[in-house]
C-alpha cells in the first residue's frame, strides 16, 4: 500500500480489484475456472463493507453526511445479500449460467453504488477523519481482517 495515496484514492482501489475479479469469473472463456478469483473478490467486498461502517462511516455521519451514510447502509445491505447468494451458489455446485445471473446483479449494484462513495462520500474522507482514525483506516487496508461472523448493519436481523 502506497502511504502517499490518499484514502480515497485507496478506497476506490479498493473498489477497482473487487470489480476485477468479478470481471475475471465472469469473462472466463470455456473452461477456465476463475472461481477463485470470485471468491476473493466476494471475501474483499466483504470485508471492504466492514471497514467503510466500521472506519469511515461513523466520522463522515458526525460531520453531518447523515443521509448519504444512510443511503450506503441500505445498499450495502442489498449488496450483502447478493453476496449470501452468490456465496451459497458456489459452495453449493449451481451451474455457471445461475452464477453468472447473480454477478451481474452484484455488479448492478456496486456500479451505483461505487459511483456515490467515489462522487460524494471518498472525497471528504481525508478532510473529516482525525489523525487517529487516519493511521487505524490506513493499517486496516494494509493488512485487517473482517471479524468473524461480521455482518454489515442492514443484514443484522
Ligand atoms: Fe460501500
Ligand atoms: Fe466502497
Amino acid at each position: 500500500m502506497n502511504a502517499n495515496m490518499t484514502l480515497a484514492a485507496l478506497l476506490e482501489e479498493e473498489h477497482q480489484q473487487i470489480d476485477s475479479g468479478i470481471e475475471a469469473f465472469v469473462s472466463a472463456e470455456n473452461g477456465d475456472d476463475r472461481t477463485g478469483e470470485l471468491t476473493t473478490a466476494i471475501q474483499a467486498l466483504r470485508r471492504h463493507i466492514y471497514l467503510e461502517e466500521a472506519m469511515v462511516f461513523p466520522s463522515l455521519r458526525a460531520a453531518g453526511m447523515v443521509a448519504p451514510v444512510f443511503v450506503m447502509l441500505r445498499e450495502h445491505g442489498e449488496i450483502w445479500r447478493t453476496l449470501d447468494e452468490l456465496e451459497t451458489g458456489v459452495a453449493s455446485g449451481v451451474d455457471r449460467r445461475e452464477l453468472l445471473t447473480f454477478c451481474a446483479q452484484l455488479t448492478g449494484q456496486l456500479d451505483s453504488h461505487n459511483m456515490k462513495e467515489e462522487q460524494i462520500l471518498y472525497p471528504q474522507t481525508d478532510g473529516v477523519l482525525t489523525g487517529e482514525a487516519t493511521a487505524e483506516l490506513r493499517a486496516f487496508l494494509a493488512s485487517g481482517e473482517l471479524p468473524d461472523g461480521w455482518a454489515c448493519a442492514q443484514a443484522r436481523a
